[in-house]
């Protein structure tokens, strides 16, 4: 596996590697991986010849009084992950290679970016969309891989490559989780013993929505209101929003339909945790 930190020497290794008839396959992070980033990097390997892992703690998504700061860094564990995983390339860049400093241009994405995380993280999906688009451009790649964990980055990310006309197909990988259904997730490292415990509360109210709405018997907008009673009841739990939407628009349902997705994102302590769970249901 090669490593590079500049544009010049991962362009470079993509361009041979394009030369030689590869497909090339891109899964963007912000390191600190785990189990559920290994998944990604081994989905690309199944789907791709030339694997490129980028890490980067992309200041831009990140609000001001946000963790950018402490988020973990990891990178010599990092590297070990995309070996095992089957990386070809882990391009590792500082914020001085990516930002110029007299940058005047960002993308601004619409509607979608403002609900659920949106209006809690002001501004987090314009930095999400910049950095994707500019990685895109840097690494070309045929294919990228993003986790369902984060269903609205997703759905944005799917949204800009189709506005923005990028030739790059994206790959929704499905959650990986511990035993007791807690997500995988870089700011799990925050948690305390205890509070890893009490954060079993978020797969406990997807479930609990996912029986709800096939028992038929209440509406969205009560089975809503049971996901808050759960999560409220786990002590150090402080909901921000549960509900259920729409997988395409991430609009509020009033209606059950044949495609649903329940998210939901609590804080745990301090720490800030997001989990959602799609639901199929034959209607009608
Ligand atoms: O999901 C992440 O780790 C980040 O938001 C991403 C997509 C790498 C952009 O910085």
């Amino acid at each position: 596996m090669q490593t590079g930190t500049t544009t010049t020497k991962v362009q470079m290794a993509v361009a041979s590697a394009r030369s030689a008839g590869n497909r090339i396959g891109c899964v963007p992070t912000m390191g600190a991986l785990h189990a559920g980033h290994k998944s990604l990097i081994e989905r690309a390997a199944q789907e791709a010849d030339f694997v490129v892992v980028t890490i980067f703690v992309n200041p831009t998504q990140f609000g001001p009084d946000e963790d950018f700061g402490s988020y973990p860094r990891t990178l010599e564990e990092d590297l070990e992950i995309c070996v095992q995983a089957g990386a070809d390339f882990v391009f590792h860049p500082s914020n001085g290679v990516i930002y110029e400093e007299n940058r005047q241009v960002q993308l601004c994405v619409g509607e979608l970016a403002r609900r659920w995380e949106g209006e809690s993280r002001p501004g987090h999906f314009d930095g999400v969309a910049t950095i994707v688009a500019k990685l895109f451009n840097i690494v070309l790649p045929d294919i990228a891989i993003f986790g369902q964990k984060d269903y609205q980055q997703l759905a944005i990310i799917k949204s800009l490559c189709r506005d923005l006309n990028f030739p790059v197909e994206i790959i929704g990988c499905p959650t990986v989780r511990e035993e007791d259904g807690l997500a995988l997730s870089s700011r799990n490292a925050y948690l305390s013993e205890k509070q890893r415990a009490h954060a079993t509360v978020l797969y406990r109210a997807l479930c609990l929505a996912e029986k709800l709405v096939q028992d038929a018997q209440l509406s969205l907008k009560e089975i809503r209101e049971k996901m808050l009673e759960l999560l409220v009841s786990e002590s150090g739990v402080i909901p921000e929003y549960a509900t259920i939407v729409d997988p395409n628009t991430l609009e509020m349902l009033d209606e059950r339909q044949q495609e649903m997705v329940v998210l939901i994102a609590a804080k745990v302590g301090e720490t800030r945790l997001i989990d959602n769970r799609e639901i199929f249901q034959q209607v009608g």
